[in-house]
């Protein structure tokens, strides 16, 4: 697919590298898909982790998609300043978090804010300081559907906990939260049928509850790999709540060859040294790539398809290849990251390229942990 697309730039000469492109072009058709994936522009509610950027919440906001999703304070502020009238920060509140969970309602009155909790003790604080500012505030329940990263599971309290947010004064049970990043089956089938599974729990919780008489206004359920199947359930209640794809990056397309987005985002590097040993040393360290990957996999260079990435430090990627002695110091590459979202808030801004040029830069604003709030 990635043919239709061209991946020339004009001139790179005001490109400082390693920088961060966005090719416009991709990004917008992988929103095209994004779309027509989720079946209805208000089922969507996109995590903008992977952007952190201004600029894509409002072409988001141009497509119709009013519903957000974030994890940070300084992402839910972004998404407030852009206008943005219903941001869920799926994120556990705690410590120093809960008062700015407060402030935030102060500060944007008019914002529909959905917060998520799977412990009473934090619940209880929020509840306190909630009543204390004279505010209310909708909580999701964090479901374990089987990552084991937070939530609670359905049969370990799960009812219990959504009785006690629809007990807490200051606190409206406002449903449920599944994240399934558990759910990294390459087989589509295999997907399908353990996203059904998790689907079953947050079902099994929503009866439980309603049957007590407390209402599951929304199940904000799936990222990129899951959301199509959460979609096609055709529920009402589902919001589908993706990140990865809008830029999409080099792990998740090994992972998930059934999808059809593309790399939308990718570092501009350049060759700084051609030392001995058939190596090639590239600008392009991990200061300016994610490196949760493994070493030697932190991004995919299509221009050097036997390249053998055998050193990285800071600033410095060092490759192997058979056609190191084609390589001179100053040429260029453009490496797919293997993980988009962290590497994306390793830089300032992005250089936007549409139609072959450099046509603007874009602020990754919410890079920050904290903006004002
Ligand atoms: C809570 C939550 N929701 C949604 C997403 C988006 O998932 P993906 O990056 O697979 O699109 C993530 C990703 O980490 C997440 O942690």
């Amino acid at each position: 697919m990635t043919e239709e697309f061209s991946l020339s730039i004009s001139d790179t000469s005001g490109i400082i590298s390693p920088g961060l492109v966005l090719f416009r072009e991709i990004m917008e058709s992988n929103l095209d898909e994004m779309t027509r994936q989720a079946g209805d522009v208000n089922r969507l509610r996109p995590h903008c982790k992977t952007h952190k950027m201004p600029e894509v919440i409002k072409i988001l906001l141009g497509r119709g998609i009013t519903k957000h999703k974030c994890a940070t304070f300084a992402e839910a502020e972004m998404l407030a300043e852009c206008g943005v009238k219903d941001i869920c920060l799926a994120y556990n509140l705690v410590g120093p978090n809960v008062d700015r969970a407060i402030q935030f309602r102060r500060a944007y009155p008019d914002v529909t804010f959905i917060v998520t909790a799977d412990h009473a003790v934090p619940l209880q604080q929020l509840s306190e300081a909630a009543v204390a500012a004279g505010e209310d505030i909708e909580v999701l329940i964090d479901l374990d559907t089987g990552q084991h990263r937070t939530g609670i599971e359905y049969g370990g309290g799960a009812v219990e906990l959504y009785q006690l947010m629809g007990d807490l004064p200051g606190i409206i049970p406002g449903g449920i939260h599944l994240y399934d990043g558990q759910n990294h089956q390459t087989d589509l089938q295999e997907r399908t049928d353990a996203v059904h599974e998790c689907w079953q729990q947050a079902n099994a919780l929503k009866s439980d509850v309603e049957a007590l008489g407390l209402t599951v206004p929304r199940v904000v359920a799936g990222g990129t790999g899951s959301f199509p199947i959460y979609a096609s359930l055709g529920d009402p209640v589902v919001e589908v709540s993706p990140g990865t794809n809008i830029f999409f990056d080099s792990n998740y397309g090994r992972m998930f060859p059934d999808l059809k987005y593309i790399p939308a985002m990718r570092i501009l590097s350049r060759v700084i040294s051609c030392p001995s040993n058939g190596r090639v040393t590239f600008d392009l360290g991990y200061k300016a790539c994610a490196s949760d990957p493994p070493a030697g996999s932190r991004v995919v260079i299509p221009e050097i398809s036997d390249a053998d990435a055998v050193l990285q430090n800071e600033e410095h990627l060092v490759v192997k290849t058979d056609g190191h002695a084609g390589f001179t110091p100053g040429d260029e590459i453009l490496a797919i990251p293997a993980h988009v979202c962290p590497t994306s808030a390793l830089h300032k801004s992005v250089y936007v390229i549409e139609n072959g040029e450099v046509v603007d830069q874009w602020e990754i604003t919410a890079r920050d942990r904290k903006i004002r709030i």
